[in-house]
C-alpha cells in the first residue's frame, strides 16, 4: 500500500525513483509523483494514474537534480485525483514530502494551520504534515544551534512536527535550503535505507534496491534518518542518535525480472516447486523423524510446555493458518484457534499461559497483524512470526520466527507464499507431533511424503493447459461456488478469493457439506460448483454433496487425484492432480485453483497483477 523511494547521490534522482516505483507498483496504487532539489527549488511533478504516465510527464517536463523522493499513492483521503498524488508541499514550497499510512488527528491539525494562514490545495492528511514541518522549520526556537550540527534545523522541526501526528506514517522529505540531504521517519509504515558508494536510497521495501546495493537498514519505529550521499545518521524521535546495523539485502534484481512469463502471478505459480523446496531446505531430520528451525528461539522446555496455539493472520494467510489448524490438530494432538488478526487485535479471550501465538504473514507488515501480535506480547504470550520478507517489522517483533524462503512475491494475489506458509505449517505439525504423541515411524512417514512434495507440485503445474480450456469455457460466468471438505475446506476459501480478487468474479467458497444450508440456493446451470474433491476419509461424502449439485443443473469442476474415480463420472470438468497424503492436498489443489483465476482474470481482460482497489502490505486499519 503506497510507496516511498529516494535518490541522494551524483546521478539525476528521477532515474531512480522512476524504476524504484515501477518496482513498487505492486505494492497497489492510484496516482504518483516525484520531487527534486536543486539550485534553491524543489520541484514536484505528479500525477494521476499509472507510474506510465508519470514517466510521460517527466519526459515532456524533466526534474533534474541529485536528491529526489518519489511516491505512488494508495487513496485513502481523498480519491485519486493530481492534487491529491504526492508529493505534497508544505509553507512557501520549502519543504516537500511523501507519506505512507495515516494521521488520524489530521483535521485538528489542518485546523489550526487554516488559522494560521497556510492554505491546503489537496483533501489528504498527508499535506497536513508538510504544512506543519514547514511551520516547525520557521518557527524553532534560538537555541537550535546550526553552527554546531548543520542539520539541527531539521532534525528538531522533524521531532517537533512528529510529536504532535497521532497514527502512523513513513515519511521521506527534501527541503528548499538544504538541497543535499533527505530526512526520513518512521512509525508503524515500513522504511528502509540503500547503502551505496558515493550515493544512498530509501524505499518502502528492499525491492527497488535490488541491483543497486546489497546493503540495507532497517529503520525502527520513531526513529529518524538524515540521508546524505555520503552518510546515513539515525535518531531516535525522543531519545538522540541510535546505532543502525547494516544488513545484507536477500533480493537480487533477477528475483524481480518476469523472466519467461507475461505476468508475476503466473510466474510465481510456475516457482512453487521451487519454493516448496525452499520452504523445507535444512529442515526437515530424518535421524529424529521431525523438523528442525533455527528461529523459534523457545528453550526446550517453553516448547514442551505448548499447550494451544493461536495463528493469527488475514486474507490468504488466514487460510494458510487455517490449513494449519488441521494438520497441527491432527497431526500434533494441540488444540488451535485461527483468528482474524483485524478481530484479534480487539478481543479479549481468555488465554491461558502455555498459549503460543504466530502470526502467518507474506509481506510481515499487514497493520492488523502487526497490532494483533503486539496486543499478544503485551499479554505475555510468545510470538512466533511465519513470514516471507526478511527484516519486516512483523518478523522484526516477534519473538521467534520462521521464513519461508519464498523469495519476493509480487503478484498482488498470494500464490507462492500460500503454499510455502501450508508447508511451514505441516512442519510446525511434525515438530509439535514428535515432541508429543507421534512416533519415530510417523515421523518418518510424514517426512517422506514432504520429500515428494515439490515434484508433486510440479506435476500440478502440468494440468495448464486443462485449466486454461476449464476456464475459456467458464470465464463469463459471475457466480462460483468453491467446495470442499477438511484439509481441502481451506483451499476452497482460498480457491475463491484467488477469483474474487483478480477477475472481480463474485466466487464463495464452503465447506461442502454446509453447502446445503443456504448456499445451495445459488445453484443454476449458470453458477460452476467448483469441488476439490480427492480420495480422502469423507470421499463419498463430497461426493454426495457433488450429486446434489449435479441434481440441481449446477456445472461441476472437479479436481481429483484419481482419473478413474466417481467424480469424474459425474463432474462436467474435471483436473486431476497427484495423490498426495491428505494433509498435502491443499497444497496440490491450490496450484490448478489458482491457475483457474489467473486464466479466468486474463480472458475478462483484468490486470492481473495490479488488481483494482487491491494493496499489497495492507498497511491501513
Ligand atoms: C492475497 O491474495 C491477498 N492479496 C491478501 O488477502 C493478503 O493475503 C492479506 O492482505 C495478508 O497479507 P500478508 O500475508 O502480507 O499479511
Amino acid at each position: 500500500m503506497c510507496g516511498i523511494v529516494g535518490y541522494v547521490g551524483s546521478n539525476e534522482a528521477a532515474d531512480f525513483l522512476l524504476e524504484g516505483l515501477r518496482r513498487l507498483e505492486y505494492r497497489g496504487y492510484d496516482s504518483s509523483g516525484v520531487v527534486t532539489a536543486q539550485d534553491g527549488t524543489i520541484d514536484v511533478k505528479k500525477t494521476a494514474g499509472r507510474v506510465e504516465s508519470l514517466s510521460q510527464l517527466l519526459k515532456t517536463s524533466p526534474a533534474r537534480g541529485g536528491v529526489g523522493i518519489g511516491h505512488t499513492r494508495w487513496a485513502t483521503h481523498g480519491p485519486a485525483t493530481d492534487e491529491n498524488a504526492h508529493p505534497h508541499l508544505g509553507g512557501d514550497q520549502i519543504v516537500a514530502l511523501v507519506h505512507n499510512g495515516v494521521i488520524e488527528n489530521y483535521r485538528g491539525l489542518k485546523e489550526k494551520l487554516l488559522e494560521r494562514g497556510y492554505e491546503f490545495c489537496s483533501d489528504t492528511d498527508s499535506e497536513v504534515v508538510a504544512h506543519l514541518l514547514a511551520y516547525e522549520l520557521r518557527n524553532l526556537s534560538d537555541d537550535v544551534n546550526e553552527s554546531i550540527d548543520p542539520y539541527a534545523p531539521l532534525i528538531v522541526a522533524v521531532q517537533n512536527m512528529l510529536t504532535q501526528l497521532q497514527g502512523t506514517y513513513g515519511l521521506a522529505m527534501v527541503f528548499r535550503d538544504w538541497p543535499e540531504v533527505i530526512v526520513t521517519a518512521r512509525l508503524g509504515s515500513p522504511l528502509v535505507l540503500g547503502v551505496g558508494d558515493g550515493e544512498n536510497f530509501i524505499a518502502s521495501d528492499g525491492s527497488p534496491l535490488a541491483g543497486r546495493t546489497e546493503k540495507i537498514v532497517y529503520l525502527a519505529d520513531h526513529e529518524i534518518a538524515i540521508v546524505t550521499a555520503d552518510t546515513i545518521r539515525v535518531i531516535h524521535r525522543d531519545q538522540g542518535d541510535v546505532r543502525h546495523d547494516i544488513k545484507v539485502l536477500d533480493i537480487e534484481a533477477a528475483d524481480i525480472d518476469l523472466g519467461r512469463f507475461d505476468h508475476y502471478m503466473l510466474k510465481e505459480i510456475f516457482e512453487q516447486p521451487e519454493t516448496v523446496r525452499n520452504a523445507l531446505r535444512g529442515r526437515l531430520d530424518r535421524d529424529e523423524a521431525t523438523a528442525v528451525f533455527g528461529g523459534l528461539n523457545l528453550s526446550a522446555q517453553q516448547l514442551q510446555s505448548v499447550q494451544r496455539f493461536v495463528l493469527t493472520a488475514c486474507g490468504t494467510s488466514w487460510h494458510s493458518a487455517l490449513v494449519g489448524e488441521y494438520m497441527i490438530e491432527n497431526l500434533a494432538r494441540i488444540p488451535v484457534e485461527v483468528e482474524y488478526a483485524s478481530e484479534l487485535r480487539y478481543r479479549n479471550p481468555p488465554l491461558s499461559t502455555g498459549t503460543l501465538l504466530f502470526a502467518l504473514t507474506q509481506s510481515g507488515e499487514t497493520i492488523d497483524t502487526l497490532a494483533a501480535l503486539r496486543e499478544m506480547k503485551r499479554k505475555g504470550h510468545p510470538t512466533m512470526s511465519i513470514c516471507n520478507v526478511v527484516g519486516s517489522t512483523i518478523a522484526r517483533e516477534a519473538d521467534g520466527g520462521i521464513y519461508l524462503h519464498a523469495g519476493p512475491e509480487i503478484g498482488v494475489a498470494s500464490t507462492k507464499a500460500f503454499t510455502a506458509q501450508c508447508v511451514v505449517m505441516s512442519l510446525l505439525a511434525l515438530y509439535f507431533g514428535r515432541l508429543h504423541h507421534l512416533s519415530y515411524e510417523a515421523g518418518l512417514h510424514i517426512i517422506d511424503d514432504l520429500e515428494k512434495l515439490p515434484e508433486q507440485v510440479e506435476t500440478a503445474l502440468a494440468t495448464h493447459d486443462r485449466v486454461r480450456q476449464i476456464a475459456e469455457k467458464y470465464a463469463d460466468r459471475n457466480n462460483f461456488l468453491y467446495l470442499g471438505r477438511q484439509y481441502n475446506f481451506p483451499a476452497a476459501l482460498e480457491g475463491a478469493l484467488k477469483l474474487k480478487e483478480i477477475s472481480y468474479v463474485h466466487a464463495e467458497g464452503y465447506p461442502a457439506a454446509e453447502m446445503k444450508h443456504g448456499p445451495i440456493a445459488l445453484v443454476d446451470e449458470q453458477t460452476p460448483s467448483v469441488f476439490i474433491v480427492p480420495q480422502s476419509a469423507v470421499y463419498d461424502k463430497v461426493l454426495a454433496n457433488l450429486e446434489e449439485i449435479k441434481a440441481r443443473g449446477g456445472p461441476v469442476i472437479a479436481v481429483v487425484d484419481d482419473e478413474d474415480s466417481r467424480v469424474t463420472e459425474v463432474a462436467d470438468d474435471v483436473i486431476v492432480v497427484p495423490a498426495v497424503s491428505d494433509f498435502l492436498q491443499p497444497i496440490v489443489a491450490s496450484v490448478p485453483l489458482q491457475m483457474l483465476a489467473y486464466h479466468i482474470a486474463l480472458i475478462r481482460g483484468c490486470d492481473v497483477d495490479k488488481p483494482r482497489n487491491l494493496a499489497k502490505s495492507v498497511t491501513v486499519e
